[in-house]
């Protein structure tokens, strides 16, 4: 027996989805922070669908919670402590989390004595073991970490050996060293240090932070030579005022900033390497302007600095069209695209600097290039290079058509030095903190970190672990891919976004200055990272093909696999894979066996390596379909699975018929891999800026909460279908809107309980006998959501069914009066009635619905005796726009009960909106429903101080 789970019933979207939005801007302690990985999950959508998977909906305990009423006020406390949960700032609020667990306990205990009698009982359902959680494409780690923060050991796998060394870090390393405390020589001499409680990972944190100073100190020893600061000196004030202040004094550089260069295609100046610069703008900050200008001299050029409003043109830097079109800057002669990239697969690209940006007392300062500068950077000489080739095609461009072919090319020789010295450094690091580790007393059982050690041998690679991630991370900010950006004068990643797209002027960070893209900042956050993370369960990360594992076998699944062909994982992140293992070989020998990072097995629909689009598409759907078929067979039996589903660009951009095909195939792949599916739940984790855009804007992904269909399940005809969804939705949507739900995630929401009628048979049969498609079943579930909506209009006075009915044919528009007369008929109310009640104009032969901001601002219910739910609703509406929700609120608590029925219009009203595509109508809506608990709970303190008040004068009479 297995009892429905709360996310099978309700989840409290709302609060989910703001904490996911707000989760984006949280720059310290975060995973993000540790190592860049592309599409991490919101840790706050982790953490609440995990919780909502593992407890027992109030419904599924009738002994407990026997009445309807009983059930929901159970939910609702259910749903606080979600809402409190997803909170960043509760991420280690232990008490918090301790209820949270103890939630999960109860709804286990009672699992297990429902299922005391199941033939694997014992192994199943242990009542002083909760099953471990496990995630086969856990990329980033936030689907793990958070299963571990609700008290579960956690299992993670993923195809790619850089996803594989982040949930390392994440949930395998820390619980391993939990408790210890640091090795460094500093720590433990600090009697105040040694006295404190190194709870959880902090010892560690306080190793990597250490040893990390200890690595920047020692690279600066051997290579700060090739960093050189800037002296301001009074020639250079000269030309530049702005620089009096500063002279003599020595600056760090943050960046150099570099154009590439080729010979100019005029022949007159073929001996000259002229720049491809994209722009000449150095900071376009109000009031802090500047940019470079060249000086033309002959056959020569140079570049000065210049801090001011720049030219016109300046922006355009030598630049000439789209693409890469540049003209020469001696000449002018145009330099096309095919001369820059068989100059630069000829190996005769060059890079000449163009601009120094130091660090002032106040900021940025700008310089012109120095030739000393210049000479550091040639001077550097490095002894190594990556190999392997960087992807050749890849949506968003590569610069592969520049002669930028291998890993190796993308780093200025200085970068090379640089980053070949760090990674050299990470082993010398691992020797020392091995060292420090035994004299600090900790046994040296000389078994590694893979092995599963815990003595001095494994702590030093763990170390070595953070610091090799440190360096990755950094490596980031240190290719000659990485832009200038002027508007926030800072260095963008070589990831800026999910491409490997040529740059023509390049930023070279300084890692030893202390801006974006510094080596110990690396350390910083990934020390801050072990502070916020639980250490009390266990964790294990390994690699592994999702399409073959066996790890899920008897565990909890939650899991958020690759979306199509968004982003192709392997080929982005041989960037990275290239450096660690480099530095982590020794450690993982088997993690880092191959040369790059393994492609074949990855399921993203990339046609180049399927060898055309529909063969990508075959290649994804089978392999997606075997993998999941992987967890219905496996995974635990009392709970569901929960599967992310992310609607690719185009598909959310509102491309309605690509969001269809996408989402059908992805249904169709669960169905066949076994599942019925039992709820659909749109998750937005961004901000709902885009909603006022478009109406139609639509949840970036979608959790579908999955359960193994049974071997024995029945076939219907598409009527028994459709009886069912008839007597089954209108109760689901009910659920839904008692739960808050926004108006907009209403129908995708809704989806879940129709799908969850679709899916419990083993086929849906038409009257030839032929099975009922995704498409047509999704179709059906609409209709019948309409329909149920269409049904809630009976709990309507007749002046609001009629405005209902004219509102869907001319919304706030005039239309005739004779037309309205006729509807009055039908709706059995009058004209002169709905002009009484204040609702309609009249005018001229044509009739209108009044807008809410036409509404009279002293209206009161009190004094009106004709006020239909229509005129009640509108008059919210209102006030929410101009007085916000305390206005609302303060009309609400007049109206009583009479203010709920409201809330239902508002859902209906927005279907209608959704329909018809009236954007700003449908945002009304879509807000008062958004608000709604915020403004009755306004209401109900309005009321306590009211009768607060009451009570006052009672005494005072
Ligand atoms: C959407 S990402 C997961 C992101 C993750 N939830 C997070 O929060 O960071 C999908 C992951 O699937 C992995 N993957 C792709 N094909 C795989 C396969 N055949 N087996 C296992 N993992 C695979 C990719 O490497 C990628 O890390």
């Amino acid at each position: 027996m297995t009892r429905k789970k709360l996310i099978e019933v309700a989840l409290p979207l709302e609060a989910i989805n703001t904490a996911s939005a707000r989760e984006k801007s949280i720059r310290h302690g975060h995973p993000s922070t540790l190592h860049l990985w592309w599409a991490r999950r919101p840790l706050a959508s982790a953490r609440a669908v995990i919780f909502a998977q593992m407890v027992d909906d109030p419904s599924a305990c009738p002994e407990e919670f026997p009445t309807e009423a009983a059930q929901a006020e159970e939910r609702e406390r259910l749903f606080r402590l979600i809402e409190k949960l997803v909170q960043w700032e509760n991420t280690n609020n232990e008490d918090l989390l301790q209820e949270a667990r103890q939630e999960i306990w109860k709804s286990w205990q009672r699992a297990c004595c429902d299922n005391a009698h199941h033939p694997r009982a014992e192994e199943l359902f242990n009542p002083n073991r909760l099953p471990a959680f496990h995630d086969p494409f856990a990329g980033g780690g936030a689907l793990p970490l958070e299963a571990q923060r609700l008290g579960l050991e956690a299992y993670a796998s993923d195809l790619n050996p850089v996803a594989v060394l982040i949930n390392k870090a994440m949930i395998e390393i820390p619980p391993r060293f939990a408790g210890r405390p640091p090795v460094n020589p500093e720590a433990r001499t600090k009697e105040a240090l040694m006295e404190r409680e190194w709870k959880g990972a902090r010892g560690l944190a306080e190793d990597v932070r250490y040893y990390g100073k200890w690595m920047r100190d020692e690279a600066e020893r051997r290579i700060g030579h090739l960093y050189p600061k800037v002296k301001i000196t009074p020639e250079m004030a000269q030309e530049r005022p702005d620089l009096k202040p500063l002279v003599g004094q020595e600056l760090t550089v943050i960046a150099w900033i570099w154009a590439r260069t080729v010979r100019s295609p005029n022949p007159a100046f073929g001996h000259v390497e002229v720049p491809l610069a994209s722009t000449f703008i150095l900071s376009s900050k109000p009031g802090k302007e500047a940019y470079v200008e060249p000086v033309v001299e002959g056959d020569r050029y140079r570049f000065t600095v210049k801090v001011g409003k720049p030219p016109e043109g300046a922006k355009n830097g030598t630049k000439l069209a789209r693409g890469a079109n540049f003209r020469c800057i001696l000449s002018g002669t145009p330099i096309e695209p095919n001369y820059i990239k068989a100059e630069g697969q000829a190996g005769r690209m060059g890079a000449r600097l163009m601009a120094i940006v130091a660090e002032g007392p106040q900021g940025r300062v700008y310089l012109a290039p120095i030739r000393e500068h210049e000479a550091s950077a040639r001077e550097a000489l490095p002894q190594w290079k990556p190999s392997g080739d960087v992807p050749a095609r890849l949506t968003g461009g590569t610069c592969v058509p520049y002669g930028m072919r291998q890993w190796g090319d993308l780093f200025t020789p200085r970068q090379l030095v640089a980053l070949t010295t760090f990674s050299d450094l990470v082993d010398e690091a691992i020797a020392k903190v091995r060292e420090d580790a035994i004299q600090a007393g900790l046994p040296d059982d000389g078994i590694g970190l893979d092995e599963g050690g815990t003595g001095a041998t494994s702590y030093a690679q763990a170390v070595g672990v953070y610091s090799a991630l440190a360096v990755d991370k950094g490596a980031n900010y240190w290719s000659s891919l990485c832009s200038w950006n002027s508007g926030f004068e800072k260095i963008t990643s070589t990831y800026g976004r999910q491409a490997i797209p040529m740059v023509w002027d390049f930023a070279e960070a300084n890692p030893f200055s202390e801006s974006s893209g510094n080596l110990l900042s690396g350390f910083e956050q990934a020390a801050k990272l072990l502070g916020n993370i639980t250490t009390d369960w266990i964790g294990r990360a390994g690699q592994s093909d999702a399409q073959t594992q066996n790890i899920s076998k008897d565990k909890i699944v939650s899991t958020d696999p690759p979306y199509y062909d968004n982003i192709g994982y392997a080929d982005l992140s041989d960037f990275f894979y290239v450096w660690l293992r480099r530095s982590l070989r020794p450690v993982f020998p088997e993690l880092f066996a191959t040369m790059a990072v393994p492609k074949a097995e990855e399921l993203v629909a990339t046609p180049y390596r399927h060898g055309g689009k529909e063969e990508a598409e075959k290649f994804f759907l089978e392999g997606m379909t075997k993998a999941l078929a992987r967890l219905a067979e496996q995974a635990h039996p009392a709970f569901p699975v929960t599967i992310y589903y992310a609607f690719k660009q185009s598909e959310s951009e509102g491309n309605g018929e690509a969001r269809r095909t996408g989402w059908e195939t992805f249904l169709e792949a669960v169905i066949r891999a076994g599942f019925s599916i039992t709820g659909t739940w749109p998750m937005r984790t961004e901000y709902t800026g885009n909603l006022k855009k478009n109406v139609a804007a639509l949840a970036s992904s979608i959790v579908l909460v999955c359960r193994k269909r049974p071997e024995n399940a029945p076939t219907a005809t598409r009527r028994e279908f459709l009886s069912a969804l008839k007597e089954e939705l209108p109760k689901a949507l009910r659920l839904l809107q008692a739960g808050n739900i926004a108006p907009v995630d209403l129908a995708q929401a809704a989806i879940g309980p129709g799908m969850a009628v679709y899916t419990r048979y083993a086929k849906v049969l038409d009257a030839e006998g032929r099975p009922v498609a995704v498409r047509e079943a999704l179709s059906l579930i609409n209709q019948v959501l309409d329909e149920a909506l269409a049904e809630q209009e009976g709990n309507f006075d007749p002046d609001t069914r009629w405005a209902l009915a004219w509102f869907e044919q001319f919304g706030f528009g005039e239309g005739e009066f004779g037309v309205a007369e006729t509807l009055t008929k039908a709706k059995n109310t009058s004209v002169a009635g709905l002009l009484e009640a204040g609702i309609l104009e009249s005018a001229r032969g044509r009739v209108r619905l009044l807008e809410p901001k036409e509404l009279p601002e002293d209206w009161d219910p009190a004094l009106d005796e004709r006020f239909p739910h229509w005129e009640v609703l509108h008059h919210l509406i209102r006030r929410l726009e101009q007085g916000g929700e305390e206005a609302a609120a303060e009309l609400v608590a007049r109206l009583g009960s009479q203010a709920e029925t409201a809330r239902e219009l508002a859902y209906r009203l927005y279907t209608i909106c959704e329909r018809k595509n009236w954007a700003s109508e449908a945002l009304l809506y879509n807000a008062l429903v958004q608000s709604w608990p915020e403004i009755v709970r306004l209401a109900g303190e309005r009321d306590k101080e009211t009768q607060a008040q009451a009570g006052l004068f009672a005494v005072q009479e």
